[in-house]
């Protein structure tokens, strides 16, 4: 899975399970393609009955069958694109499944990487536009090249010598329309370019319309708006000329092409090689190749295009995962709490320098451990090496004894909780919320958890219970109600180890005491690392370690630390106590 693939190769894999789909689909192109070809057939043969002065009856049967050949085409094409759109879309979601789940497995660094904008546009931009090309390009471009290839090979069995003619006319025009073509497209580009820079700038002094105000610089700014309002007309007028041209050039080119087809039929028919009808049939395929030519070329650019979105999307699906499971791996502990070593732990963000170093800490089974320091000490990267979002560069992390990479992937995720700086509550219900989508969890249970963080009353006072909306569209929480809602969350999984990234954000007092009061709960007899920025808070833990550039500076049990005066953690009590 992580070896890169050709985005080609890609797309086809994903394919192949529509075999049977496609092959059906193919037969109704070749006969959505046949069906118009017999349509001029039957007009010269009406001509030419007509002219010889054939019955009436066979004249209706002919002009009967030329009417059915017309409904039936259409038909064949609108269950054409009815296939062709059917598999594109079974073929892509197969792909933004694939994405979806890979993206959600890689590693921490890939997330920092690429923002969240830019997986949103692999999963859902780039793959529609290889939706919209499977089925425009297999409806369209194949469609086309049959129906091409098909009128072609037509005329030439009816004349040779128009034959020849037509062919020549048809690779002229294509070659022509192809380079009008590429002339366009940049035009077009530089007119969307010009237009968002003007959105853009439009926008920037709305927001600053106040400021422009105060300072006089109206005159300055309506000069601006002139300029890039005038960048954008002069984009526009070049892509409609250049447009325009294409569109004149391209009808005249058809036009003389069919009038060449017609003066050769004309001498054809007066040196008496062909009919009148055959003129006419000739004609008629003369003008039959216009939309097909036109198809094909239109469709080279969208081949481009969708190259470039596979190319993308097979980017990211070859990126490797470096968090992996070692064939080995155990299990740990289903229940209880879990003891957490670092054993001389050094750890560098890849292509960074070590922003840890040398880190040798224990947390005793059922034991917390206060994590205090300066911003960018190192806290919430050591806490993400004890969830095993990244690896150490050297020696490693230990829960229960086992080395985290020694350990079930899934059985680290559920053993292991950490409550972040961010809390997030889904758009979903109280429930959902609770139980992360886990349906096997029993309302008492919920009820339990919500209480033992006191949110008794809040759950009580919900419209629907357990089933209330939350977030966009429901219940908005406070912030605080936000947090208790994330503790409750703890009190239902049970983690083995616990990880706490307090948030930095102030909380009103009443609130910090409901929270508080609930931390104290979450953290009795459970293995947790406590990240603190208020010392407040890791007023019950055990144990302290001070962090201060990567490296473990003060480390000990809390009470012995506050006690002697010379340690760093009773200068942090001392300056914290002469604040209040
Ligand atoms: N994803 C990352 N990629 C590269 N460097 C990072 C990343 N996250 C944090 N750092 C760097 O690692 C150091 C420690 O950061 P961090 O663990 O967030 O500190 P703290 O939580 O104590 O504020 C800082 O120098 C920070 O710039
Ligand atoms: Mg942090």
């Amino acid at each position: 899975m992580s070896a890169r693939r050709s985005p080609w190769l890609l797309v086809a894999a994903h394919l192949r399970p529509e075999g049977r789909r496609l092959g059906v689909l193919l037969a109704a192109l070749v006969v959505g393609t046949a069906l118009p070809l017999v349509g001029p057939l039957l007009m010269r043969s009406f001509i030419d009955d007509a002219t010889a002065g054939r019955p009436t009856r066979t004249l209706v049967i002919l002009a009967g069958g030329y009417l059915v050949i017309a409904v039936s085409s259409q038909a064949v094409a609108v269950l054409a694109a009815y296939l062709a759109s059917g598999t594109a879309w079974r073929t892509t979601n197969r792909l933004r499944e694939e994405i979806a789940e890979h993206a959600l497995h890689l590693d921490m660094d890939f997330h920092a990487r690429h923002t969240p904008g830019e997986m949103i546009e692999r999963v859902d931009g780039d793959l529609l536009g290889l939706t919209e090309f499977i089925s425009g390009f297999v409806a369209q471009a194949v469609g086309s090249s049959l129906l091409l290839a098909g009128t072609l090979i037509v005329v030439w069995t009816v004349d040779a010598r128009v034959g020849a003619t037509l062919t020549a006319l048809v690779a002229f025009g294509s070659y022509v329309l192809f380079r009008a073509q590429r002339r366009v497209v940049p035009a077009a580009a530089a007119f969307r370019q010009a237009t968002a820079e003007l959105l853009g700038s439009v926008e920037e002094r709305l927001v600053a319309a106040e400021d422009i105000r105060a300072n006089g610089a109206g005159r300055h700014v309506l000069n601006r708006f002139h300029e890039d309002s005038a960048r954008v007309f002069g984009a526009d007028r070049r892509w409609q000329v250049r447009g325009g041209a294409v569109l004149a050039g391209t009808n005249l080119l058809f036009a003389v092409g069919t009038a060449t087809v017609l003066a050769v039929g004309v001498l054809l028919l007066r040196a008496g090689s062909i009919t009148v009808g055959t003129v006419v049939l000739l004609l008629q395929y003369s003008t039959l190749v216009r939309w097909p030519v036109e198809q094909i070329v239109g469709q080279a650019k969208q081949l481009h295009e969708a190259g470039a979105a596979a190319t993308r999307v097979a980017a990211v699906l070859g990126e490797p995962r470096t968090i992996v499971e070692s064939p080995s791996a155990r299990t740990l502990p289903g229940s209880g709490p879990l003891s957490l070593r670092f054993a001389g732990v050094t750890f560098a963000y890849p292509g960074d320098a070590p922003v840890l170093h040398d880190i040798d800490l224990e947390v005793r089974s059922g034991t917390t451990l206060g994590l205090i320091g300066r911003t960018g000490s190192g806290k919430t990267t050591l806490a993400r090496l004890a969830l095993r979002l990244y690896d150490p560069v050297e020696a490693y992390v230990a829960l229960a004894g086992t080395d985290l990479r020694e350990v079930a992937l899934r059985s680290l995720r559920t053993r292991v909780h950490m409550v972040t700086q961010g809390v997030h509550v889904f758009r979903a219900s109280v429930r959902d919320n609770l139980t992360l989508f886990d349906d096997g969890v029993d309302d008492g249970a919920m009820v339990d958890a919500l209480a033992s963080v006191g949110l008794r009353e809040w759950l009580a006072g919900l419209p629907d219970g357990l089933d209330t909306l939350l977030g966009q569209g429901g219940i908005g929480l406070s912030a605080g109600e936000a947090q208790l809602v994330t503790f409750a969350r703890v009190f239902l999984s049970e983690p083995g180890l616990l990880v706490l990234d307090e948030p930095s954000s102030r909380l009103d007092a009443a609130t910090e005491a409901v929270v508080h009061a609930a931390t104290d709960r979450l953290l009795t007899g459970r293995t947790a690392i406590v990240i603190a920025h208020r010392l407040a808070t890791i007023g019950t833990v055990d144990e302290v370690a001070v962090l201060e550039g990567g490296r473990v500076v003060e480390h000990g049990p809390r009470a012995k630390l506050a006690e002697d005066r010379t340690t760093r953690f009773a200068h942090l009590l001392a300056a914290a106590g002469a604040r209040r």
